[in-house]
């Protein structure tokens, strides 16, 4: 079986962060997004993996993955460009996917538990596709799936406005070369794109059979500011303790903590766990890094109050308003305004930024 990774699309709705690359790339528990998507495949034993690529600095997708080789995987890249829908970029891969089976991963999805059982699943019988599905309070944000007591799909349906259950569609689909000829009949949807879920909707019409996977640990699509906080929350809950750089006499650290290579903890300062901090960074003196915050390599916190946020990296914070429930891009300064309390805020921020102030 092979993969395929979708790391196209624009990620509107997490400018600016998409600004400046691929959502796929916003780290969680300081690690890629892309990469436990990626991980999942491998552990499931798809080392054969196709990479789409879009039109937001695709360069870094490949800077990140190389050949795969370091991910104990082979990589190929397919370039969709433009995001003309889900659909569309499994087309663009055909000549990659040949005659095998495959899996399609949503760059931006994270999942607990991994697909191995659904592999397996679907490499013992004979589905026409497999979905995974799993029980959301807003199935009209998904794809959504309608099933018969026996758990047969009746309907497959993207974004409804009322839903017929609160069965969403993963963004983790099990195909086989019979989808390429009706995705080619596809016609673009309500949101110009060509849609899996209309896709699958046919195949299921045509009388073949899709099997439906339920979620039993936790799933998340990242596609928002607040999902990837609490898809960063949920990975922090099952981290390990571990302490590469040094603790300063003075500082403490509570609770499950992993600290990168050559960072330093400074006198004063507490890290309170479950929380990561990467390599090179300094923490501290007088800092508070509370539970549920990953701070990005060589970022700089001085006399700062974080907690349940998200330091991409190559951050400075030196301020002691307190920062919580908070995204930070690389490169960004967070001060406290010299001298006496200014009038106002002084702001120096990009577009489509936001700030709650
Ligand atoms: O996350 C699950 C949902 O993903 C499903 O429930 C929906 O049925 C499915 O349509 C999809 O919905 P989204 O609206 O969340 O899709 P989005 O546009 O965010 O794209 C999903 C991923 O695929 C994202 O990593 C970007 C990538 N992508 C997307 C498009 C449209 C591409 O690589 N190329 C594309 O053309």
């Amino acid at each position: 079986m092979k993969g395929l990774i979708l790391a196209g699309g624009h990620g509107t709705r997490l400018r600016p962060l998409t600004h400046t690359g691929p959502k796929q790339l916003i780290p969680l528990a300081n690690k890629p997004n892309i990469l436990y998507c990626l991980e999942d495949l491998r552990d499931a034993g798809i080392t054969d993996i196709g990479v789409i690529l879009g039109d937001v600095m695709p360069e870094k997708v490949k800077e990140l993955l190389g050949d795969g080789q370091a991910h104990g995987v082979g990589i190929t890249y397919v370039v969709q460009g433009f995001p003309a829908g889900i659909a569309h970029a499994i087309l663009c891969a055909e000549s990659f996917l040949g005659d095998e089976p495959f899996c399609v991963y949503l760059g931006d999805n994270v999942l607990k538990g991994g697909i191995r059982p659904m592999v397996r699943e679907f490499e013992e019988h004979a589905y026409d596709a497999e979905v995974m599905l799993c029980h959301v309070p807003n199935p009209e944000k998904f794809g959504v799936a309608e099933l018969d007591p026996k758990g047969h799909i009746l309907s497959l349906i993207e974004k409804p406005k009322a839903p017929k259950s609160d069965l969403a569609l993963v963004g983790i689909y099990l195909l086989r070369k019979n989808i390429f000829p009706i995705i080619r009949s596809l016609k673009p949807s309500w949101r110009n794109e060509l849609e899996i879920t209309e896709a699958l909707d046919h195949l299921r019409s045509q009388g073949r059979s899709i099997k439906a996977h339920i979620v039993t640990g936790w799933w998340k699509d990242t596609g928002k500011p607040e999902d990837i906080l609490e898809a960063n929350h949920l990975l922090l809950e099952d981290i390990e303790h571990g302490i590469e750089g040094t603790v300063e006499p003075g500082a403490r650290v509570e609770g499950r903590v992993r600290i990168g290579a050559r960072s330093v903890v400074k006198t004063g300062s507490v890290i309170r766990g479950p929380a990561v901090i990467g390599q090179d960074c300094v923490i501290g003196p007088e800092t508070y890094v509370g539970p549920y915050t990953s701070i990005g390599d060589g970022s700089r916190l001085v006399g700062a109050d974080i907690e349940s946020s998200i330091v991409i990296g190559d951050a400075i914070i030196e301020t002691r308003h307190k920062i919580v429930n908070s995204l930070i891009g690389r490169y960004a300064t967070v001060r406290s305004a010299e001298g006496r309390l200014p009038k106002g805020q002084q702001l120096i921020i990009g577009e489509n930024s936001a700030l709650f102030l």
